[in-house]
Order: structure tokens, then sequence, then C-alpha cells
């Protein structure tokens, strides 16, 4: 995982314009350069009290192949949202895993985060499945209409979460 800046922006279109890796995202495919770049550019720009953001990036290489970040954290609470993508060409070999394990691993140790939630949208199976691998617990759902996208359209979502304790009870 390496931060993201204004120059990932063409690395990064080719995800976010993507219908199939955006079908279950909470706003629109990114259709240009310009509103790819201004979308890095607020995620860099906002205060790491409650959203970061990072790329996730082959190891050989150094080739973006996807995404993760956190958002509407709330420290008093000391909990926080993730999200995460990985483009369709490398998806089913383990990066999603990998990169939001690394996630989950800064947020509980370096962030003092005791809870981790996902929301993800009732039909979305990759990602139902990929955060119960991962520990996740669902906690109820479907909530109706819990985002209202900026095309106009109201999301439903399972809301999943992680606990510290139990993160460290599969760590040992
Ligand atoms: C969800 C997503 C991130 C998974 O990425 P990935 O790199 O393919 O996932 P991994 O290879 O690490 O898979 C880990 C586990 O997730 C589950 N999984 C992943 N894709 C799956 C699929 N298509 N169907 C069922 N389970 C799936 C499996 O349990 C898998 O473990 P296994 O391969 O040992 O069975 C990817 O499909 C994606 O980017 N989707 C579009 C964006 C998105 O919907 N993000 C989540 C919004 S809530």
């Amino acid at each position: 995982l390496r931060p993201w800046s204004e120059a990932d922006a063409e690395a990064m279109l080719p995800l976010f314009s993507d219908a199939a890796v955006m079908r279950f995202w909470s706003t629109p495919p990114v259709v240009s350069l310009d509103l790819m770049r201004a979308q890095i550019c607020r995620s860099v720009a906002a205060s790491p009290d409650l959203h970061a953001a990072w790329l996730v990036a082959l190891k050989p290489t150094g080739a973006a192949i996807g995404f993760v970040n956190y958002h509407h954290r709330e420290i008093g609470n000391r909990r926080l949202e993730i999200g995460y993508l990985i483009g369709s060409g490398h998806w089913r070999q383990g990066f999603a895993a990998e990169a939001i394990r690394a996630l989950i691993a800064h947020c509980f140790d370096a962030l003092f985060t005791h809870r981790i939630e996902a929301t993800v949208d009732p039909a979305n199976v990759a990602s139902i499945h990929l955060l119960e691998r991962l520990g996740f617990r669902c906690e109820g759902g479907p909530m109706r209409a819990r985002l209202w996208t900026s095309n106009g359209r109201s999301l439903d979502a399972m809301m999943y979460a992680l606990l510290k304790p139990e993160w460290e009870a599969n760590r040992r």
C-alpha cells in the first residue's frame, strides 16, 4: 500500500471508470481524467482524522491495481468505515484480502480504532464473502436507502463490523 497522489490519476482512471468495478460503489463511474484528479485531490486534502486512502500496488513493478481507504472516522467513538476496490483484471488473486488485512492492522494498531465497519450492497457477493473471510460479522440489514448517490439512486446496505479483540484473537 502507498499513499496516492494526483500523479496516480491516469493509473486509477481505468479502475474507477470500469462499470464492473463500480457496480456496487456508492458513487457513479468516474468519466474523465480531470474528475479522477479532483477526486484524488479531495482525498489527499482530507484530514486523517476523517479519511485516508492508499493505492494497492504490485510489489515487483509498482503498478497500481487497486485502492483502499477509511472514511467516516469518529476518533472519540474509536470507529471508522473502510472502502476497497481491485481492478477487474486482478480479481480472485488474494490482493483485496492482503491489502485490507494491512489496512485493518493500521486502523487498530496505529489509529487506536476499536470498531471497523463496512457497509455493503446486499447483492455484492464478492465483498460479503471477503468480509466474512476477514472475520467481519453481519450485524444487520438490509438498511433501506442507506446511501443517496450523486446519480440519483438510493442504495440499500448490509452492516458488517469487526472489533479489535476479535481481530486480535484471530491473529494468535
Ligand atoms: C470485492 C473485491 C474487492 C474482492 O477483491 P479480490 O482481490 O478479487 O478478492 P480476493 O482475491 O482477495 O478474495 C478474498 C476472498 O473474497 C471472496 N471473494 C472474492 N471475490 C469473490 C467472488 N467473485 N465471489 C465469491 N467470493 C469472492 C472469497 O472468499 C475470497 O477468498 P477465496 O478466493 O480464497 O475463496 C473485488 O471484487 C472488487 O473490487 N469489487 C468491486 C468493488 C467493490 O464492490 N468494493 C466493495 C464495496 S463494499
